[in-house]
């Protein structure tokens, strides 16, 4: 355990380094009104997650328009199919930059918006 900067927390709270309790994860989402998670996803929290994030994906511009970038992505997906626990969904997120939107789509990515906004540090 450490405890926080304490001139940034109100009053009784403190700063653990870890992570929560299985029991104490689940309660916390639900209490919270976050999507419900089975005792296997929050125990796979400290492992790996049920959450993952595919970054960059780039194919050379010589080899474009060939199927790569949907291979990869289909392999993507299948591995995380096979690593993440088996009940419940893996939640998968990405950020689809303009060329990238088309194969997402095709994969089965929707938009997150309006309920969900992607952002990002600046
Ligand atoms: C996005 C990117 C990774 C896609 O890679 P890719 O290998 O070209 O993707 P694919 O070949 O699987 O699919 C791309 C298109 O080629 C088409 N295609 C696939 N095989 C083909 C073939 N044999 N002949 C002709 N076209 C083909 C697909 O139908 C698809 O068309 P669509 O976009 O109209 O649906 C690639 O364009 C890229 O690196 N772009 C620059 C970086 C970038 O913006 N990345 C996204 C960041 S979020």
């Amino acid at each position: 355990m450490v405890s926080s900067d304490k001139e940034s927390l109100p009053p009784g709270y403190i700063l653990h380094d870890g992570f929560p309790s299985v029991p104490e994860y689940v309660h916390l989402r639900s209490a919270a009104g976050l999507s419900p998670k089975t005792p296997s996803q929050a125990a796979a929290i400290p492992t790996g997650s049920w959450y993952f994030h595919i970054a960059d994906m780039a194919v050379h511009p010589d080899h474009q328009k060939r199927g790569l970038g949907d291979a990869v992505l289909k392999a993507l997906l299948a591995k995380i199919k096979q690593d993440a626990p088996a009940d419940g969904e893996p939640y998968v997120s990405l950020l689809a930059d303009g060329p990238g939107r088309p194969l997402y789509v095709k994969n089965g990515f929707v938009e997150s918006a309006p309920e969900s906004l992607g952002m990002i540090l600046k």
